[in-house]
C-alpha cells in the first residue's frame, strides 16, 4: 500500500508522540525533550528520549516515529498502526487510487517547481537587475549569510520573464499557476493568457517544516502598496498551516533557543540573525489554531511577541482567546508586548541583542497577562461595566478544558478583579510589565517584615485577642521571632490585663528581654509599632506585615475560606476578617500607595 508523503506527515504531525509512547513508559520532561526507562529494553536508568517527532535510545539504539512506535511496542504491521494513528487524529486513510498516485506525482513535481523558482529568484539577486534589492536588504542590515539561509531574491520585473526561463527546465507555464506563481491575467477570458504573480519584488521563500519550498512572500523596495504579497493558496500551501521560519525554528529549539511568535518576515530573520533561532511568524493573518498546535508540537510554551500598540495589544487578546479551549498543563504561552512603536527588527537593529532580550526576560504567562489584555480599555466605573468585565474573566476561564487548569485561571483572574475593584473603581491598572525580581536578600527582608509584625503587638498587645488566630498560624522565622511569638500568645492567655508594662515583665521573667530589645530597635520599624500609633493604625500595619508573611497562594486560601464563614455567619467579626485579609492581599500584590505603611522593601 503506498500511501501519500503529505498523509503520512501530517499524521505525524498530529500524532502528539511523547502522549502516545508515554502509554507505555513513564515520561519526564528533559530539557525540549523527554526522558524515560526504554520500552523496549530492561533499564533502571533512563537513556530514551523522545523528541517532537521521533524517539531515541542510547541505551539499545532503538530509534523511530509514531508508525514505527507501534510497529515495534505492539506488533503492528505497518497499515495497522496507520489505521490506528489515523483513527486516533481523526483523519481518514486514503484509499490507494490512480488519482491519488497521480496527484502525489504532480505534487512532487510541484516542489520541483517552486525549487527551479527558488533557485531563479535567487540567481536574479546576483544579476545587475537585482542590484537595487540587494542594496535594500544589505541596508535592512541583513549579512550575506543570513540572505543564503533564508534564500532571499530578486522576483524580476515579471512580464513572463520566470516562465521564459523555465521552459528551459522543462516547467510548463500551466505547472507556474499551480505553484502559485502565475495567474489568469483575466479570470472571466482565459484567452488574455498568464501574468506573474509576483514582480519588483524581493523574494521570501516560505517553507514547510521539512525545509522544502511551499510558496513566497514579496516585498517592494521600500514604500509602496501593498508592502507584501503572498502566493494563493494551493495543494502544497496553506496559510493556515505554515509558519515562516518552522524548519529553521525546529532546528533552533532543538538547540535550546526558546520558540518564539513574531508578526513579520523581517522580523523572524532579524531574529536569527541576532541569534535567537527559534523564531516563526504567521503568514500576513491572525495566528489560528493549527499554528498553535504546530508550535506546541516543539514546545510547551512558546513565547508569543506583540508589537506595542493598540493593533498588537488587539491581536495578543486574539491570540489568547483562540489559545484559552487549546490549553491544557503542557501547551501553555508566554507573551511578550513591544513598546515605542518598535517591531523585533527595529528594536535589534537600535538596541542590539540585549533589548530583545530584556523583552523576552520580561515575557509573561498567559494566565497572569490575560487580565489586563481582558480589561484593556475597559471602563469600570459603574456596577454593570464591572459585572461585564466579571462575566468576561469567568466565560475565559471556562474556555479552558481542563478542570484543574480552568479552576486556577478562574481563581487567578478573579483575584485580579477584586484587588483592581478596591483601589478605587476606576479602569483596572495593568499590572507588572516586569516579573517580580528575586530580592537580593529574601531571608533578611522576610525577617524584617517578622520584627515589624511583632513589633506592633509588643507595643499594642491589646491587639493580641484580634489576630491571635492568624497569628498563630503564620509561618515566621526560627528563633527570636518564634520564642517572642509564643511568649505573647501565653501572656494572651494569663495575662489578666493585655497592657505593654505587664507585657515587658512577663518577657524579661521568660528571659526575653534581648529579643524583645532586637524586635524593637527604632531603625527600619514602621508607624505603627509606634507607642502614639493609634489603635486602628497599629491594626491596618499589623495585617500589612501580615500579609506580606503570609504568602500569596496562602492568603488567597485564608481570604476564600473568610469568605465562606461569612455567608454562613453573616456577622461583623467576619466580615471584617475578609475586608482585611482583602487587603492583605492587595498589598502584598503591588500594593496600595493610599496605604502609608510602605517601608523600604
Ligand atoms: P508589517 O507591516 O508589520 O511588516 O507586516 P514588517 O514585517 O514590519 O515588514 P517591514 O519591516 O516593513 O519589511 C507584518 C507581516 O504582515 C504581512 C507580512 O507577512 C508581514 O511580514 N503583510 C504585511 C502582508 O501580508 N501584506 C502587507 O501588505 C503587509
Ligand atoms: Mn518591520
Amino acid at each position: 500500500m503506498a500511501l501519500p508523503p503529505a498523509f503520512l506527515e501530517e499524521l505525524r504531525a498530529r500524532t502528539p508522540l511523547a502522549q502516545l509512547i508515554g502509554r507505555k513508559t513513564r515520561l519526564a520532561r528533559n530539557g525540549r525533550q523527554w526522558k524515560g526507562c526504554c520500552p523496549f529494553h530492561n533499564e533502571k536508568t533512563p537513556s530514551f528520549y523522545v523528541y517532537d517527532d521521533h524517539f531515541h535510545c542510547f541505551g539499545c539504539g532503538a530509534h523511530g516515529d509514531a508508525i514505527t512506535f507501534l510497529m515495534r511496542g505492539e506488533g503492528a504491521s505497518f497499515p495497522e498502526a496507520v489505521e490506528r494513528l489515523a483513527r486516533e487524529a481523526g483523519l481518514e486513510v486514503p484509499k490507494p487510487t490512480p488519482e491519488a498516485a497521480a496527484r502525489e506525482r504532480r505534487a512532487r513535481d510541484l516542489h520541483a517547481v517552486l525549487a527551479a523558482a527558488e533557485a531563479a529568484y535567487r540567481r536574479r539577486l546576483r544579476l545587475p537587475e537585482g542590484r537595487p534589492a540587494l542594496d535594500y536588504l544589505q541596508r535592512r542590515g541583513l549579512t550575506e549569510e543570513t540572505i543564503e539561509r533564508f534564500g532571499l531574491g530578486w522576483s524580476g520585473e515579471g512580464r513572463g520573464a520566470l516562465a521564459a526561463e523555465l521552459k528551459a527546465e522543462g516547467i510548463e507555464p500551466a505547472q507556474l499557476v499551480e505553484a502559485g506563481l502565475m495567474k489568469p491575467r483575466d479570470p472571466e477570458r482565459p484567452e488574455a493568457g498568464l501574468t506573474d504573480m509576483f514582480f519588483g519584488r524581493v523574494m521570501f521563500p516560505i517553507r514547510d517544516r521539512r525545509g522544502r519550498t511551499i510558496s513566497f512572500g514579496g516585498r517592494i523596495l521600500g514604500d509602496g502598496q501593498p508592502k507584501y504579497v503572498n502566493g494563493p493558496e494551493t495543494a502544497l500551501f496553506q496559510k493556515r498551516r505554515s509558519l515562516y521560519g518552522l524548519d529553521q525554528a525546529r532546528e533552533g529549539v532543538f538547540r535550546g533557543a526558546v520558540l518564539l511568535v513574531v508578526e513579520g518576515y523581517m522580523d523572524v530573520i532579524a531574529l536569527h540573525q541576532a541569534g535567537f533561532a527559534g523564531a516563526v511568524a504567521p503568514l500576513g493573518t491572525a495566528l489560528t489554531a493549527e499554528q498553535l498546535e504546530a508550535l506546541w508540537q516543539i514546545s510547551p510554551e512558546p513565547v508569543l511577541s506583540f508589537d506595542g500598540d493598540a493593533a498588537g495589544a488587539r491581536a495578543a487578546a486574539r491570540a489568547a482567546e483562540l489559545a484559552l479551549p487549546l490549553l491544557a498543563p503542557e501547551r501553555s504561552l508566554k507573551l511578550a508586548m513591544l513598546s515605542g512603536g518598535e517591531d523585533p527588527d527595529t528594536l535589534i537593529l537600535k538596541g542590539g541583542r540585549r533589548a530583545f532580550e530584556a523583552v523576552l526576560q520580561a515575557a509573561r504567562p498567559l494566565s497572569a497577562a490575560l487580565y489586563d489584555l481582558l480589561a484593556e480599555g475597559k471602563r469600570l466605573e459603574t456596577p454593570e461595566q464591572r459585572a461585564a468585565l466579571r462575566h468576561r474573566l469567568e466565560a475565559a476561564a471556562r474556555a479552558i478544558p481542563d478542570k484543574a487548569l480552568a479552576a486556577e485561571y478562574r481563581r487567578a483572574l478573579l483575584d485580579r478583579f477584586f484587588a483592581g475593584n478596591r483601589r478605587g473603581g476606576g479602569a483596572a491598572r495593568p499590572g507588572p510589565v516586569t516579573p517580580r525580581r528575586a530580592p537580593i536578600d529574601l531571608a533578611a527582608i522576610r525577617l524584617e517584615r517578622a520584627r515589624n509584625l511583632l513589633a506592633i503587638l509588643l507595643r499594642h498587645p491589646a491587639l493580641l485577642p484580634e489576630v491571635e488566630e492568624p497569628f498563630a498560624a503564620l509561618d515566621l522565622p526560627e528563633g527570636d521571632c518564634v520564642a517572642l511569638r509564643a511568649a505573647l500568645l501565653r501572656f494572651l492567655a494569663e495575662a489578666p490585663l493585655l497592657d505593654s508594662a505587664a507585657l515587658m515583665d512577663h518577657l524579661a521573667h521568660y528571659g526575653l528581654g534581648a529579643a524583645m530589645a532586637w524586635a524593637l530597635r527604632p531603625q527600619g520599624l514602621s508607624a505603627a509599632s509606634l507607642q502614639e500609633a493609634q489603635p486602628a493604625e497599629a491594626l491596618d500595619g499589623w495585617w500589612h506585615f501580615f500579609g506580606l508573611l503570609r504568602g500569596e497562594a496562602e492568603l488567597v486560601a485564608d481570604r476564600d475560606a473568610a469568605q465562606l464563614l461569612l455567608a454562613e455567619t453573616n456577622d461583623a467579626t467576619a466580615q471584617a476578617r475578609l475586608i482585611r485579609l482583602s487587603e492583605a492581599l492587595a498589598a502584598l500584590r503591588g500594593g496600595d500607595p493610599e496605604q502609608g505603611l510602605r517601608t523600604a522593601w
